[in-house]
């Protein structure tokens, strides 16, 4: 069926990727929670989630070359439920990778390491694809189904998050596109961010040793 994003079925379709990332968010509090009772420190800074503007999954689709159809929505768009958490370091974001690989029910589909390998534009975090069961409830009967729906899981630490926020910003308000050489700078900053931040950490674990 093609997509039409003014319809039913595309309402539907977004409230149950709604109600995964709930899911996940929820899970990743608990996490949180349980983290925080155990080792007295948080893993994870906040949390954000959002849903694909149907504007971006359309873009999408079009950018893959894929057919408007809601299978190919389904199969091939990963991230239209997302949920990012901000955490301190990269060790907190290991952590709380191995503890999302093991989360009982969860599919895990795809990893991705741009802390390891970041992107050419100086993009970098762990990207996580998981599909999490929902229950539906089909029509007035409450006939209660169980489908698995994908859900992106971003992790960053606040000075990966603040490039890609800011770069963001700059990618997508402005029609013109950001010049070879400021490209190039963005990268620049990316490294620096991430020696900063390994700096404050180095001095934090100092701090930390001592009480
Ligand atoms: P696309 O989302 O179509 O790019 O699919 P993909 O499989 O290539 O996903 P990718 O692993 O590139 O990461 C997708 C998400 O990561 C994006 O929706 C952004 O949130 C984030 N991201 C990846 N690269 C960049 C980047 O260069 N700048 C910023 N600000 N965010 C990025
Ligand atoms: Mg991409």
């Amino acid at each position: 069926m093609p997509i039409r994003v003014k319809d039913q079925e595309f309402n539907v379709l977004m409230s149950i990727y709604e109600k995964a990332s709930n899911q996940v968010l929820e899970a990743l509090k608990g996490v949180q929670l349980e983290y925080k009772n155990i080792f007295n420190k948080n893993i994870v800074n906040y949390f954000e989630t959002r849903i694909k503007e149907p504007k971006s999954i359309i873009n999408k689709m079009k950018k893959k070359d894929l057919e408007l159809n809601y299978k190919n929505m389904i199969d091939r768009v990963n991230d239209i439920a997302g949920v990012r958490a901000i955490c301190n370091n990269k060790e907190d974001i290991y952590n709380m990778a191995s503890i999302i690989e093991k989360v009982p029910n969860w599919n895990l589909i795809l990893e991705k390491d741009y802390i390891k390998n970041p992107k050419k534009s100086g993009y970098s975090g762990y990207h996580i694809i998981v599909e999490v069961p929902v229950k539906i409830y089909e029509d007035s009967n409450l006939l209660k189904n169980q489908i698995f729906v994908k859900v992106e899981i971003q992790l960053r630490t606040m000075a990966m998050d603040f490039w890609a926020t800011n770069e963001h910003k700059m990618k997508y308000k402005t029609e013109k596109k950001i010049s070879f050489w400021d490209s190039k700078r963005l990268a620049m900053y990316a490294k620096i961010l991430n020696i900063m931040e390994e700096r404050f950490s180095n001095i934090n674990k100092k701090i930390e040793k001592c009480i």
